[in-house]
C-alpha cells in the first residue's frame, strides 16, 4: 500500500486500536495509572502510567507519523518539551540559538546559564559563515531555532543549517510550533529533533496546555524515553485524547487560518496607520507595526471580536503585544536589537470570517487614531 496522506493519517488516528475488544472508532481513554500483571515477569506492555499509557501511545504514534520521526513524546507543556530536549546536554556544552525566539525559551536559556553554567551563542539565522565558526567550537553541541522566527517572521534555512551543523556532529533542534508539520517537516530537511508547543495549532482550540518532541534516530528516542520516564512531565490521558481529537481537523483548520491571514495581510498593508506587515508567506501568524506606539492600548480596548491575549494557533483570534507579553523578560536593549518595539503587534488569525476580522482591526485602529488626534 502506498504511504497515506496526512489528512488520512489524522482522520484515522486512533481507529482500529481496540479491534479485539469493542471495535471503537474513537480511541479509548485509559485513566488507569497501574496495570495488573498476570504473574512474575508478565506484562501487557503497560506497567505504570509515567512509563506508558495506551491513549498517550496512540497520540505519540500519530505525532511521530506527522513529523516523519521514529518516535514522539507528549508532554504537559511546550516548555516541558523544551526542557526534555535540553536534558541531553551537559553544563560544559555550548548551544547556538537563533536570536528571534519565543521569550520563554530565552528565559529558560538564562536559567540554564545562571544555574548550570551552560553557554549560549546568539545567531541571526542568516549569516552562515558565523554559524560555521560557532559550530566549530570545541564544546558546540546543539543548535536551537524557530522558523519562521518569533515575532519578526524571518525564515531560516533548516537544510543548510543542518548540513553545516552535522559536519561538526552538532544536533539541530527546531521549534515547529508556528508552521506545524503540515507546512514544514524539519526532520525531512535534516533536523534531528522537533519540538512543539502543542498548546497552539496542534490542539488549536485554546483549551489544552501540551508539548511534543519528535526525533529522527532510535538513539535519540532511547534517551528521550528514559529521561521522560525518569522526570515524568507526561501529558495526562484526557489531554492526550483531546489533542488526538483536535489533530484530526488540523489540515482544515490550518488551511483556513492561512486563507484568513492572507486576506488580513492585504487589508493591513492598505491601512495607512500600519507601517509594516511581517508575514512569512504561510500559516496564520502575522506581525505588524502601527505608526505610533501610543495607539496600542486604545486599539486593544476597541477590539470587539479579536481578544487581547497571549497565545496563538487557536480558533479564536488573539492579538499580542510581544514587548509586554511574550518577550517581556528580555531587556529593553535586547528587544530594540530584535525590533520588538512597543508598536509591534502579533496577530494569531483565528477561524472567524476574515471580513469580520478585517472590520474589527480597521475600526479599532481608526478609533485609536481618532482618539489620539482629539486629545
Ligand atoms: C513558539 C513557542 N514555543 C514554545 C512555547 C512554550 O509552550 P507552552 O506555553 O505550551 O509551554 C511557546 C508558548 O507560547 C511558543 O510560542
Amino acid at each position: 500500500m502506498t504511504k497515506e496522506h496526512i489528512e488520512t493519517i489524522l482522520a484515522q488516528a486512533g481507529n482500529r486500536t481496540d479491534e479485539a475488544k469493542t471495535g471503537s472508532v474513537s480511541t479509548p481513554l485509559y485513566f488507569s495509572t497501574a496495570f495488573r500483571h498476570g504473574g512474575l515477569g508478565q506484562s501487557t506492555g503497560y506497567d505504570y502510567a509515567r512509563e506508558s499509557n495506551p491513549t498517550r501511545d496512540v497520540l505519540q504514534e500519530t505525532l511521530a507519523k506527522l513529523e516523519n520521526g521514529v518516535a514522539a513524546f507528549a508532554l504537559s507543556s511546550g516548555m516541558a518539551a523544551i526542557q526534555l530536549v535540553f536534558s541531553q546536554f551537559k553544563s560544559s556544552d555550548e548551544i547556538i540559538v537563533s536570536d528571534d525566539l519565543y521569550g520563554g525559551s530565552f528565559r529558560f536559556f538564562d536559567l540554564l546559564t545562571d544555574n548550570y553554567g551552560m553557554t549560549f551563542h546568539l545567531w541571526d539565522g542568516q549569516d552562515f559563515d558565523r554559524l560555521s565558526a560557532l559550530v566549530s567550537r570545541e564544546h558546540a553541541k546543539g543548535i536551537w531555532l524557530e522558523t519562521p522566527s518569533n515575532p519578526t517572521m524571518k525564515i531560516i534555512d533548516i537544510a543548510k543549517t543542518a548540513s553545516i551543523a552535522h559536519e561538526h556532529d552538532v544536533k539541530v533542534i527546531v521549534d515547529n510550533t508556528f508552521y506545524t508539520p503540515l507546512l514544514q517537516q524539519p526532520l525531512n530537511e535534516g533536523a534531528d529533533l522537533v519540538v512543539h508547543s502543542a498548546t497552539k495549532y496542534l490542539s488549536g482550540h485554546n483549551d489544552i496546555l501540551a508539548g511534543a518532541v519528535v526525533c529522527k534516530s532510535e538513539e535519540d528516542a532511547e534517551w528521550l524515553d528514559r529521561n521522560l520516564m525518569t522526570t515524568g512531565a507526561n501529558l495526562d490521558p484526557f489531554d492526550c485524547w483531546l489533542l488526538l481529537r483536535s489533530l484530526k481537523t488540523l489540515p482544515l483548520r490550518l488551511a483556513q487560518h492561512e486563507r484568513n491571514a492572507k486576506a488580513i495581510v492585504e487589508a493591513l498593508e492598505a491601512n495607512d496607520a500600519v507601517d509594516k506587515v511581517l508575514y512569512p508567506g504561510h500559516g496564520g501568524m502575522i506581525s505588524f507595526y502601527v505608526h505610533d506606539e501610543d495607539w496600542v492600548d486604545s486599539i486593544l480596548q476597541h477590539l470587539n471580536i479579536i481578544s487581547f491575549a497571549e497565545s496563538l494557533g487557536g480558533v479564536e483570534s488573539l492579538l499580542t503585544v510581544p514587548a509586554i507579553q511574550t518577550h517581556a523578560d528580555l531587556t529593553e536593549e535586547e528587544r530594540q536589537a530584535k525590533h520588538i518595539t512597543k508598536s509591534l503587534l502579533r496577530l494569531s488569525v483565528g477561524l472567524e470570517n476574515s471580513d469580520d476580522l478585517i472590520d474589527d482591526l480597521n475600526q479599532a485602529i481608526e478609533a485609536a487614531t481618532v482618539k489620539a488626534a482629539t486629545k
